[in-house]
C-alpha cells in the first residue's frame, strides 16, 4: 500500500477537492483506494462525496465495531473513512487508542493499494501525525504569497521536527503551468537556502476552473461532473504522474513504515 497525505499551510487552498478527485482517478486506474478524512475543515470529504458514517472511532475503541465497520463506500469504488467517524479527534486520542487505530489500519494493508489522507491545513497535532507517518507528503499551495509562505512554514516544521525530507508540490488555482512553475521556483529557492536537505518535487498544477465549485454545488466529484473540464484534465495528469513514479519505489511494507514513523519520539 502506498501512503500519501495531502496538506497545506493555509486553509481553503483546495486540498479536499483535489484529494477526493485524485482518489477517484486512482480507482479509475484500477487501484483499490482508501481515503481517510483527517481534516478539521468544514467542507470535508463526507460533504464533497455525500457520505454518512455508520460507526465511529468510539465504537472501535469500546470494541463494538471493527475498523471495517467505519468504512463507507464512496463514488467510483473509493472507500472512505469519514472525519465524522471521529478521525479528526485524532489529536485528542491517547497513545493506546492511536496504537489500536494504527494496528487496525495496518490490517487493511492487503485490502488497499493506495491510502490517501486529507490532513487539513496548518501544524496542529493530528495534521502533523498523519504527514509524519505518510510515505509521500503532498503540499498544496496557490500562487498567493500568504499561501506560499504558509506552505513553506508547514514543510519547515515537518522537516525540522519530524524528519520529513521530501515533498510533492501541487500548485492549485493557477491560470497556467507557467505560473505554477514560478510558485515552485520560489518555494525551492527559499527551501534551498534555509532547509538544505529538503527536496521539493514538482508534482503538477490544477488550473482555477469554475467547474470545481460547480461540482461541489452539484454534490458530485469534478471528474464525474465535468470530466472534460480543464481542472479535471490537470487532476488526471497529477495522478498519472504519481502512478508512473511509484513504479520506481517498493510497494510493500509501507504500513509498517507508517506505523513506525508515528511512534517515533517527538512525532
Ligand atoms: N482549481 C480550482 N478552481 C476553482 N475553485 C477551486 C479550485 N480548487 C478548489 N476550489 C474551491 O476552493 C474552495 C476550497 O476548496 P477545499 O475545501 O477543497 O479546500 P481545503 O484546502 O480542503 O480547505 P480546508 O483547509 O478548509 O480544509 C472550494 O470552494 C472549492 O470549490
Ligand atoms: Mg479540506
Amino acid at each position: 500500500m502506498q501512503v500519501y497525505s495531502i496538506t497545506s499551510g493555509k486553509g481553503g487552498v483546495g486540498k479536499t477537492n483535489l484529494v477526493c478527485n485524485m482518489a477517484l482517478r486512482f480507482a479509475e486506474l484500477g487501484k483499490r483506494v482508501l481515503l481517510i478524512d483527517a481534516d478539521l475543515g468544514l467542507a470535508n470529504v463526507d460533504i464533497v462525496m455525500g457520505l454518512k458514517p455508520k460507526a465511529t472511532l468510539a465504537d472501535l475503541f469500546d470494541g463494538s465495531a471493527e475498523l471495517t465497520d467505519l468504512l463507507v463506500p464512496g463514488p467510483g469504488g473509493v472507500t472512505v473513512l469519514p472525519a465524522s467517524s471521529g478521525v479528526q479527534e485524532m489529536a485528542y486520542l491517547t497513545d493506546d487508542q492511536i496504537l489500536l487505530f494504527m494496528g487496525a489500519l495496518e490490517e487493511l494493508d492487503r485490502d488497499f493499494d493506495i491510502l490517501l489522507v486529507d490532513t487539513g491545513a496548518g501544524i496542529g497535532k493530528n495534521v502533523l501525525y498523519f504527514n509524519a507517518a505518510a510515505q509521500e507528503v503532498m503540499v498544496v499551495s496557490t500562487p498567493e504569497p500568504t499561501s506560499m509562505t504558509d506552505a513553506y512554514a508547514v514543510m519547515k516544521v515537518l522537516a525540522q521536527r519530524h524528519d520529513v525530507k521530501r515533498f510533492h508540490l501541487i500548485v492549485n488555482m493557477v491560470p497556467d503551468r507557467k505560473t505554477a512553475l514560478r510558485v515552485y521556483r520560489h518555494l525551492t529557492t527559499v527551501a534551498d537556502t534555509h532547509l538544505p536537505d529538503v527536496v521539493i518535487d514538482y508534482l503538477g498544477h490544477v488550473v482555477r476552473d469554475p467547474a470545481v465549485s460547480q461540482a461541489v454545488v452539484d454534490r458530485q466529484l469534478l471528474l464525474q461532473n465535468a470530466p472534460d473540464s480543464p481542472a479535471a484534465e490537470c487532476l488526471r495528469e497529477l495522478v498519472d504522474t504519481l502512478v508512473a513514479d511509484s513504479t520506481d519505489r517498493p510497494i510493500s511494507g509501507n504500513m509498517q513504515f507508517f506505523w513506525r514513523r508515528l511512534l517515533q519520539p517527538g512525532v
